[in-house]
């Protein structure tokens, strides 16, 4: 990992104290930048990911990147409605498996996109504490920890392919339901 001066610390650790935590929507360039390493594990750092949990709910989201915020630090949270995850750091090791799935994001609203993902992967970082952490995931949270990570290195669902509408994504998925009964 890159060493990076006292100051720059400093600046990264100011930075996570900085509210109220507002959304940034595309095409603005911050979403397209690559986000810095956390380095310095403390209160401010977990009072700025409990708050980005429920800054996420609030806007019903079930990922959230911290970039999404305007703040270029390598943290996501998310919740499926299981338990919610914190990582810092993350580090996507491997994956297998793929499938499409349409999905949407927070900083492009009303939009949407068919994306095709790995169904498993092998997910490593650290947690608030500061300690490593290794996490095999599958199905919806691997989509979305997949997502998030793409967040942290610039990449958005448009990069994978044409933005539908959201009225649109709805109307291909009543076909297909449609084409199931
Ligand atoms: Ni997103």
């Amino acid at each position: 990992m890159m060493n990076i001066s006292k100051k720059k610390k400093l600046r990264l650790l100011k930075e996570l104290k900085r509210r109220p935590l507002t959304l940034w929507l595309y095409p603005d360039s911050i979403l397209r930048e690559k986000a810095n390493p956390v380095q310095i594990f403390n209160t401010v750092l977990k009072d700025f990911a409990n708050d980005m949990l429920f800054f996420m709910k609030q806007h019903e989201g079930i990922g959230l990147a911290a970039p999404q915020v305007g703040i270029l630090q390598r943290i996501v949270v998310a919740d499926i409605g299981e338990s919610p995850i914190c990582l810092v750091n993350p580090e996507i090791v491997t994956g297998s498996g793929t499938e499409n799935m349409i999905e949407g994001c927070l900083s492009l609203p009303g939009y949407e996109v068919d994306v095709n993902r790995n169904t498993w992967i092998e997910i490593r970082g650290k947690n608030l504490d500061g300690k490593r952490v290794v996490n095999k995931v599958e199905g919806l949270m691997a989509r979305v920890l997949q997502h998030e990570v793409d967040h942290l290195n610039g990449i958005l669902i448009c990069d994978y392919g044409e933005l539908l509408s959201e009225h649109e994504g709805f109307q291909l998925l009543d076909k297909e339901s449609e084409r199931d009964v």
